[in-house]
């Protein structure tokens, strides 16, 4: 299965912070959203989730959400029945669940643990970062395991407007320094 990483950056490489007063970039979230409905999923940590949950500035709209497989990495939520989304405990899990949906490619929307936690095991064939027009103090970032180097190959480098960039990667197998 392959498996692609979505994730905005500020200007200055940091993983994108949004706050209730700095919600995303409306075309981030429109590029994000255009993804999920190509590929039919995705994939996003819990406290990403509960964060679409409580605030609609932060996620797309519901209705172009409709049929997309949602997969919510957590092993402490518990959704109710008839939820928009499912839940499985790690980020292998998360692809079993999908590859047994028939899913081909899976799309993975974040947060910063989440991410991090698939580039880690390394189940990431694909980055889609999109460069936001913003700097930020010190801050998260996506990252590989401690020692770890990979080769990345430029397939596409679009302009979404807005002054944001998406670029997207091919990422070469596992290396060290
Ligand atoms: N820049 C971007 O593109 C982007 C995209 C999405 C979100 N964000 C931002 O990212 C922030 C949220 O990121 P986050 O890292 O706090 O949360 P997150 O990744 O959304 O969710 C974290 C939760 O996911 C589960 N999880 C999955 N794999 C894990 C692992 N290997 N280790 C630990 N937990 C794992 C755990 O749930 P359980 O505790 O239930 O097991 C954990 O509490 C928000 O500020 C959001 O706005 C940015």
């Amino acid at each position: 299965m392959k498996t692609i990483l979505w994730a905005a950056l500020s200007a200055n490489g940091n993983y994108a912070r949004s706050s209730q007063r700095h919600p995303p970039k409306p075309e981030a979230t429109a590029d994000f959203a255009a993804h999920a409905r190509e590929h039919g999923n995705f994939i996003v940590g819990r406290q990403t989730f509960l964060e679409f949950q409580e605030n609609a500035s932060r996620r797309p709209q519901s209705a172009s959400m409709d049929g997309i497989d949602i997969v919510v990495v957590s092993s402490t939520l518990a959704l109710p029945p008839g939820a928009p989304a499912q839940t499985a405990p790690d980020a292998r899990a998360a692809l079993a669940l999908l590859r047994g949906r028939g899913h081909q490619t899976a799309l993975v929307v974040g947060g910063e643990r989440t991410h991090n936690a698939f580039l880690s095991a390394g189940l990431v064939d694909e980055v889609i970062v999109v460069v936001t027009p913003s700097f930020e103090d010190e801050g998260r970032k996506i990252t590989l395991s401690r020692g770890e180097r990979r080769e990345a190959t430029l397939i596409e480098h679009t302009s979404l407007g807005g002054g944001l960039i998406r670029l997207r990667y091919a990422l070469g197998s596992v290396d060290t320094w």
